[in-house]
């Protein structure tokens, strides 16, 4: 039991790199039982396996593979004590560049799954006395961009929908806490690939590193240790907040 996170089972999608990899490593060195979900099987194996922790196949955009995963974390573990939503895609366009289908694609991946995972894990979190959901937002969701009209209004969307469902829980006196988090820019392998995909990557980084107003872009620890706060009984009155950790990005 011990460590921040001590005897809590979590399940966290989106796992296989980047924040939720991050997120994964500091939750087990706090002492979680860690289950991380992602749909690159190949990439979700490879990190279970690097960092000692259990992986299932999942894309979080399907009902039906939802009820099966927590219906497999029931009967491998008995319970579930906290639920990351980390998983999400990035969908550049304006509103003039951008097509319905892909404004669409960016909704089913970054808000319908959150909403399908609360559904899915909150009886089972309910039943065993509670429990602490941690759902990825962005500081994308509070400054916006003329070009990124799907991902600035999904990210805001999913800080409405936590509020909504907090709301529901303190309602029903689960005992489930449902908090977002909006990290800024945070330098992670993708976020490398897109500077380095752009004709002047050097200049791309400096725009990044100042966009937040603290004058760098962030580290995948930062938002990591914010999410051991999140699961762990130290956020135990937190409930239906959007936690922004952005170096001021959200202010300027
Ligand atoms: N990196 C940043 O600067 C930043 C800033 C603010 C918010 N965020 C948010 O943090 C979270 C993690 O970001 P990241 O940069 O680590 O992303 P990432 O792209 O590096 O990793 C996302 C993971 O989700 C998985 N995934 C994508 N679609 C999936 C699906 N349908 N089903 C299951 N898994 C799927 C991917 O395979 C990948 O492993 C996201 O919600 C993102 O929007 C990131």
């Amino acid at each position: 039991m011990a460590g921040r996170v001590g005897g809590k089972v979590l399940l966290l999608t989106g796992g296989a790199m980047g924040l939720g990899k991050a997120a994964a490593k500091a939750l087990l060195a706090e002492g979680a039982t860690v289950i991380i979900t992602d749909i690159d099987e190949a990439a979700g194996r490879a990190t279970a396996a690097e960092l000692g922790c259990s992986y299932l196949p999942q894309d979080v955009t399907d009902w039906g593979r939802w009820q099966e995963v927590i219906a497999e974390v029931e009967a491998t573990h008995g319970r579930l004590d906290v639920l990351v939503n980390n998983a999400a895609i990035t969908v550049f366009g304006s509103i003039a560049d951008i097509s319905p289908e892909d404004f669409k694609r960016c909704y089913t991946v970054d808000v319908d799954s959150i909403f399908m995972g609360c559904k899915a894990a909150i009886p089972l979190m309910a039943k065993g006395g509670g429990g602490s959901i941690v759902n990825f937002s962005s500081a994308a969701g509070n400054k916006v961009s003329p070009d990124l009209a799907a991902y600035n209004s999904a990210k805001a969307a999913v800080v409405t929908l936590t509020k909504s469902i907090a709301l529901y829980c303190a309602r029903e006196q689960n005992g489930v806490r449902v908090n977002s988090v909006q990290p800024g820019t945070i330098l992670t392998p993708n976020v490398e690939s897109v500077i380095q995909g752009t004709p002047d990557p050097e200049a791309t980084r400096a725009a990044f590193s100042v966009a937040q107003p603290i004058g760098r872009m962030g580290e995948v620890e930062d938002i990591a240790h914010l999410v051991v706060y999140l699961a762990s009984d130290e956020s135990k009155f937190a409930t239906g907040a959007p936690f922004i950790v952005d170096g001021g990005l959200s202010i300027a």
